[in-house]
């Protein structure tokens, strides 16, 4: 594996080997008073960030940092960014300071793949360059978040295959939920989309998913949902009425948590806002695995950070 840009670079095989190394890095921690493996010692992991994150950039720096490597953060606010540089020039010059992975979440969709070709070319010794990791590109990919995603499912349902997975909510601006469709398919769920037809983006017909617009049928066949939330940063205009109207038809309150099946799972990508998408006492309670998601998604960084660093063999 050279970059991380896409889900659609993972066939089942890699995918599945990443969760693994997920697992034992975690098995190899637990219990473990100091969190810190010498893997990485030498390597430079810079965390470029052009829009805001609490999670993805925190887990992406404790994953380097509990395998040894330097993990420099750096964000379009205090950077030359806000004094007017180019991603390209940005790029290059984090290049010639020796990183040796740059992890990237960028407004704009395909900022990942940009800066890939960018690096390869023009980058590192050799012409071979940083890896790349794509942490989010606008409404595009979040590849990691689907793979801590999938890692939670396996850990609480015991598998993904054969299961079937909900996500409710914005799909039309979430990477979140294009990642996990795909991703999913790939590791054989079935999966259901289940938004009002404002949030569906164009082309979801050809995703390799059903969709509905109703949630309450939907919830008894579920193994489990994921929540999303509603995105008003990348809307201009209504997508729907209003808060509460939107919360009726597609939040996930307490009654509808009860027409779950007893062994499902609720899953959020966070940042929740509680009161929309979720309620608080759902959030709150057992069945949810957020913070489960976000203990994964430490493990499984430090998995992609092995995979492109430590030179763990090819899989695919
Ligand atoms: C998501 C994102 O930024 O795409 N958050 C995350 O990375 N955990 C989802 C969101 O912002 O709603």
């Amino acid at each position: 594996m050279r970059h991380l840009l896409s889900v659609s670079d993972l066939d089942a095989a890699t995918a599945t080997s990443l969760l693994d190394t997920a697992d034992r890095l975690k098995q190899a921690l637990l219990g473990r008073e100091v969190h810190k493996l010498p893997t990485l010692r030498g390597r430079t992991v810079i965390t470029l960030f052009y829009e805001d994150s609490t999670r993805t950039r925190v887990s992406f720096e404790i994953a380097g940092k509990w395998m040894s490597a330097d993990t420099i953060n750096v964000s379009a606010k205090g950077s030359s960014v806000s004094k007017g540089e180019s991603l390209k020039d940005t790029a290059a010059t984090l290049a010639a300071a020796g990183a040796d992975c740059v992890i990237i979440r960028h407004p704009a969709s395909g900022a990942a793949h940009r800066l890939a070709a960018w690096l390869g070319r023009e980058g590192g010794s050799g012409g071979s360059g940083p890896a790349v990791v794509n942490a989010g590109d606008g409404t595009h990919e979040h590849p990691t978040q689907a793979l801590l995603d999938a890692a939670t499912l396996r850990d609480r349902l015991g598998s993904v295959a054969g299961r079937r997975i909900g996500i409710v909510g914005d799909i039309t601006h979430s990477r979140v939920a294009r990642s996990n469709v795909m991703l999913l398919a790939t590791l054989g769920a079935e999966v259901r989309l289940v938004a009002p037809p404002t949030l569906l983006p164009v082309g979801v017909g050809d995703w390799p998913c059903r969709v509905s617009h109703d949630l309450d049928a939907e919830l008894p066949g579920l193994d489990a949902v994921m929540m999303l939330r509603v995105q008003a940063e990348r809307m201009r205009g209504g997508f729907f009425p209003s808060a509460r109207e939107y919360a009726i038809g597609y939040g996930l309150n307490e009654r509808r948590l009860a027409m779950l099946p007893e062994h499902a799972v609720v899953l959020h990508p966070g940042p929740m806002v509680r009161g929309m998408e979720i309620a608080p006492a759902v959030a709150d309670s057992p069945r949810a695995a957020v913070l489960e998601q976000v203990r994964n998604g430490v493990h499984l960084r430090m998995a992609v950070l092995y995979h492109l660093l430590a030179g763990a063999p090819e899989v695919r």
